[in-house]
């Protein structure tokens, strides 16, 4: 399986003077099965230190007349390594479909990007019991014409996020092992899946027992260095 990996999601949530304090607590943080996703305008900050620097989301096209975005070539030239694509609040707030990310997805890995692929259902759609159909629709047309090698999936529920709620662990087995089959299915060959929603310092030690979780995409506990810490700790070491 390889070592497992961890990623911090900051979203948009700091200001300067939270990021300057970040930055600090980070100043030892050694260790390459770490990927930290800043807001794009601070990834200066973050980059030729001893762990992986992410993106949050990049537009399709590498250079151009596009007011406000950041490429996948500028972002790789930089010194990024990873991209988070897909989020469910970038298909939320900004309408992006699965065939806007799959567009994302090429033009990440034609400029030699990891790509983080979420994916997820919302609490309507689970009560519906479709979360199996959303989830194998997602893939499908996301991973269309891609070849896996570089891309990981992450598994977030949406209405795990900034809940405090989690899926038990079985139902987190389960479906990782439904994402599993279907992207083998799709591209005969195997992917890593991460789960997000709601980790935290307290869980992690229970949702790490889960045996086919290969890592875990982290929001609001990633921004507090402290609680970030106990996460790696469990996971990578
Ligand atoms: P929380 O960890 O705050 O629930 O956020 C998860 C997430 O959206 C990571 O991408």
């Amino acid at each position: 399986m390889g070592k497992k990996i961890v990623v911090a999601n900051l979203k948009m949530s700091m200001n300067t003077s939270d990021i300057n304090i970040y930055l600090k607590s980070i100043k030892n943080l050694n260790n390459k099965n770490v990927v930290i996703c800043p807001t794009s305008i601070y990834i200066p900050y973050f980059l030729k230190q001893h762990f992986y620097v992410g993106i949050q989301n990049v537009y399709k096209e590498d250079l151009g007349a596009y007011t406000g975005e950041v490429s996948p070539l500028q972002a790789y030239t930089m010194g990024v390594r990873y991209v988070i694509l897909g989020h469910s609040e970038r298909r939320n707030y900004f309408k992006e479909t699965n065939e806007l990310i799959n567009e994302k997805i090429k033009a990440c890995l034609k400029n030699n990007l990891k790509v983080i692929l979420c994916i997820g259902e919302s609490k309507e759609e689970k009560d519906l019991l479709k979360t199996k159909r959303v989830l194998k629709k997602q893939l499908v047309t996301c991973l269309d014409g891609i070849d896996i090698k570089n891309v990981i999936i992450a598994y977030e529920p949406i209405w795990a996020i900034g809940t405090k709620v989690t899926p038990t662990n079985l139902e987190i087995g389960d479906t990782i092992s439904f994402i599993k089959d279907v992207v083998y299915e799709l591209k005969s060959d195997a992917i890593k899946v991460l789960y997000g929603g709601s980790v935290n310092e307290k869980n992690i030690k229970e949702l790490n027992t889960i045996s086919n979780v290969d890592g875990f995409l982290v929001g609001g506990a990633s921004t507090d260095f402290n609680k970030f810490k106990v996460i790696i700790e469990e996971v990578t070491e």
